[in-house]
């Protein structure tokens, strides 16, 4: 067998744009003198080593092959047919993009894959071929394709404004390539920017298929490349749902969206059985998730949902989710089941004409969690991915460089909550409901300052060396026992280096004046959740006063850098509904303005000021929510992303586009390089959830297995 050469060519398939912007990898200047930096955690994120394996279907051993390079994050596969590899491929040829591939001369075809991937901290859809040989490693248990491939971005995104955007379910047949992309604003509050394109593969033309005002999630192309079905809520938007999705499925053309046509109340995840097949899951009357099929008139177009034959075909006693068929074989699909006596989510086949599932997965790795299956045009191979296991290869970022959308904000995830940036800028505070640390600038050493429960954390912007904390449970009640406390990090004696500040109920999301002599926190002392301030020093003992009052929930406030302000999010408007908008007041208690709302029952939540003062970051569902929450790990509230806003609640800016919870943010006034910044430690990866509500078996008597053990309240919204 010869070498087959990397490729790895750009292929410009969408619409070019002339406007070029940096790019944050290759921007050498680690600390310029202008710009600023956020930076923001995601729940679980940074611990995903996703990557697509394959397994044969009907070999009784099971030799599993991991078709994906092993770096980043690399999940949501699909098997193209042939003839569109084909076509992809002479296009490929055409632009000179692909120029020798030496191709083995013996030996099985390649595996041909189309896939998301989040390399370089940028979503792009990636083409993969791959060439392996079952006969050289028939021994070992997971195949390593290593260097024989070839690897192909389909999206050229660098310079494009369509760059910051999520990219999800690409799928590929007849002549046309479709996903989902999250580029062009909805325009409106709390409603999804989620949208399908296709490209023609033959002309490089990239269309809108979503029509303007409407999201769509999850989609499908059938068979031939002439229809595509997605889930959608049509015209009337998210409702703030979280676990299943209440979508309905459209079917329109592939070519230009038109002739679009709702075909399934209560629906998502769609796959094309044949042209006039569809299989879907959805959450029953008895509460399991269960494939149904859809049979749509042979006569398209179809002119209401009474002429579609809807059947369920999975039984209850197990969840069954995310179908995939079978191109070659139309008496099986594969789906991810969640089984009463298993922690985990597994691949299976089922049989259609013998009701039979025949489990995969769990044969080979029965302790991980399996996502979203894909069939092979052969009907030989199903393909799927799982995280890759903590192993040397697969670092874990300390921080994750992301693209942004102003060139003078550099933009990091972080593993961790709450993070906080010295005023010297040389050492970084978090907390993460665990413990609080001080990680070293420099070298990227860590040190854990407080061992105790700990959340929201705070620099003093004064004395040096001195950080505050919440000590206690997250996300508890009024009266619970959580209180402000300071640390002195280069204090080591133990006697004085804690000093704890209120002595009351539930006091928490500290934030200092600028001249540190006040703390703003929120306390539950009244019975309801309001701001007070207090002495930074010595705390409510030498002084306190409260800064609002009324039965409702204040929290989170933040002290603006030039002392006027002070911005927290209230549920005031709706006390209790757990919908928080973003308010201002000045310190002496006047001035109390509105500054943003997420539509109706939205969130805004973790306010924090510009170094300048002038704009506010903060983490809302402002977007809606991006994709269905079942195809990912669990996230508590799938919709928190990062958006910057001015003072008087204008120049809202998107900053994250993800299906995941991003929270916590902070600005940062030095600009930190661009760049990843990896644990200088080992780090475990893999250690995400997945999702909690799929434990909640259905039926009496069944007790679901699982290893949860977290806050059933979110992150990012939440009353804590
Ligand atoms: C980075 O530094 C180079 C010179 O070292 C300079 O030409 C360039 O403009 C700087 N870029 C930024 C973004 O500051
Ligand atoms: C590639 O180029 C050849 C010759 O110019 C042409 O016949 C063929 O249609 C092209 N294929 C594609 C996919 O553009
Ligand atoms: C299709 O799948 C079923 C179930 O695994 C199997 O029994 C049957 O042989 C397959 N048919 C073909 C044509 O491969
Ligand atoms: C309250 O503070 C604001 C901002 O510092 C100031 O403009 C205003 O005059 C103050 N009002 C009172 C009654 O002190």
């Amino acid at each position: 067998m010869k070498p087959v050469l990397l490729v790895c060519f750009l292929l410009n398939l969408l619409i070019p744009t002339s406007t070029s912007r940096a790019t944050p990898d290759h921007d050498d200047n680690s600390t310029s003198s202008t710009g600023t930096s956020i930076i923001f955690s995601t729940v679980g994120r940074l611990g995903y080593a996703f990557d697509i394996f394959s397994l044969p279907i009907q070999a009784s051993n099971f030799h599993e092959t991991k078709i994906t390079d092993g770096r980043s994050f690399n999940f949501n596969g699909h098997f193209p047919s042939p003839s569109s590899s084909s076509s992809l491929l002479s296009l490929l040829r055409n632009q000179t993009l692909l120029q020798t591939v030496d191709r083995p001369e013996s030996g099985p075809p390649p595996l041909q894959l189309v896939y998301v991937t989040e390399r370089n901290g940028v979503s792009n859809i990636y083409y993969e071929e791959v060439y392996y040989d079952d006969t050289r490693t028939r021994k070992r248990s997971a195949i390593e394709v290593a260097q024989n491939r070839v690897q192909v971005p389909l999206l050229d995104l660098e310079g494009r404004q369509d760059r910051i955007s999520m990219k999800d379910r690409p799928s590929l047949a007849g002549d046309y390539l479709v996903y989902v992309s999250t580029h062009e604003d909805a325009g409106v509050a709390r409603r999804s920017w989620a949208a399908v394109y296709s490209t023609e593969l033959k002309s490089g033309v990239t269309r809108r298929l979503t029509p303007y005002g409407v999201a769509d999630l999850s989609p499908s192309i059938s068979p031939s490349g002439k229809w595509t079905a997605a889930a959608s809520y049509g015209e009337r938007g998210w409702n703030g749902e979280v676990e299943e999705l209440s979508t309905d499925i459209y079917v329109f053309l592939t070519r230009d969206g038109s002739r679009r046509v709702k075909v399934v109340e209560h629906g998502g995840w769609p796959c094309w059985g044949d042209e006039t097949t569809l299989y879907f899951h959805r959450r029953g009357e008895d509460q399991w998730w269960s494939i149904y099929r859809a049979i749509l008139p042979s006569h398209n177009p179809i002119s209401s949902t009474d002429s579609v034959v809807i059947e369920r075909v999975t039984p209850p006693g197990l969840h069954v989710f995310t179908p995939a068929t079978s191109p070659g074989n139309k008496t099986l699909i594969a789906v991810a089941t969640r089984r009463p006596t298993s922690e985990f989510r597994h691949i299976e086949l089922f049989d259609l004409e013998k009701n039979e599932f025949k489990e995969l997965t769990r044969i080979v790795s029965p302790q991980a969690h399996h996502y979203n299956p894909f069939i092979s045009p052969d009907s030989t191979r199903v393909g799927y991915h799982r995280c890759r296991e903590s192993s040397k290869g697969s670092p874990k970022f300390l921080l994750q460089n992301l693209p942004s959308p102003d060139p003078d904000i550099s933009l990091f995830r972080f593993d961790g909550d709450f993070p906080v940036v010295s005023p010297a800028g040389d050492r970084l505070a978090y907390s993460n409901f665990e413990n609080a640390y001080v990680v070293d600038l420099n070298s990227w050493n860590r040190r854990l300052v407080y061992d105790g429960l700990a959340f929201s954390t705070a620099w003093d912007p004064v004395r040096k060396g001195v950080i505050y904390t919440s000590a206690g449970q997250g996300f508890a009640s009024v009266s619970s026992d959580v209180d402000i406390i300071s640390i002195d990090v280069d204090d080591d004696d133990d006697q004085t280096r804690i000093k704890k500040l209120t002595n009351g109920k539930n006091n928490a999301f500290p934030s200092p004046s600028p001249d540190g002599k006040w703390i703003v926190f929120r306390s539950g002392r009244s019975g309801y959740k309001n701001l007070y301030i207090m002495d930074a020093v010595d705390g409510e003992k030498s002084g306190l006063r409260r800064l609002t009052n009324g039965p409702w929930s204040d929290t989170m406030p933040n002290w603006s850098p030039d002392g006027e302000w002070i911005a927290f999010p209230s549920d005031r408007a709706n006390p209790g509904s757990g919908s928080f908008e973003l308010y201002m007041i000045h310190p002496n208690g006047t001035g109390l303005r509105k500054v943003l709302q997420s539509g109706s029952g939205g969130r805004t939540n973790h306010p924090y000021f510009s170094p300048d003062g002038k704009r506010i970051v903060l983490t809302s569902d402002y977007a809606g929510i991006s994709a269905e929450p079942i195809s990912f790990p669990h996230h508590f509230q799938p919709y928190g992303e990062i958006f910057t806003i001015k003072l008087d609640g204008s120049d809202v800016t998107r900053f994250t586009h993800n299906p995941y919870e991003d929270g916590t943010p902070t600005w940062v006034s030095k600009h930190i390089k661009a760049v990843n910044v990896e644990w200088p430690e080992d780090r475990t990866v893999c250690n995400f959830q997945d999702c909690h509500w799929l434990a909640n078996m259905p039926s009496d008597g069944i007790e679901a297995k699982t290893k949860v053990d977290v806050p059933n309240v979110a992150q990012c919204g939440g009353s804590f």
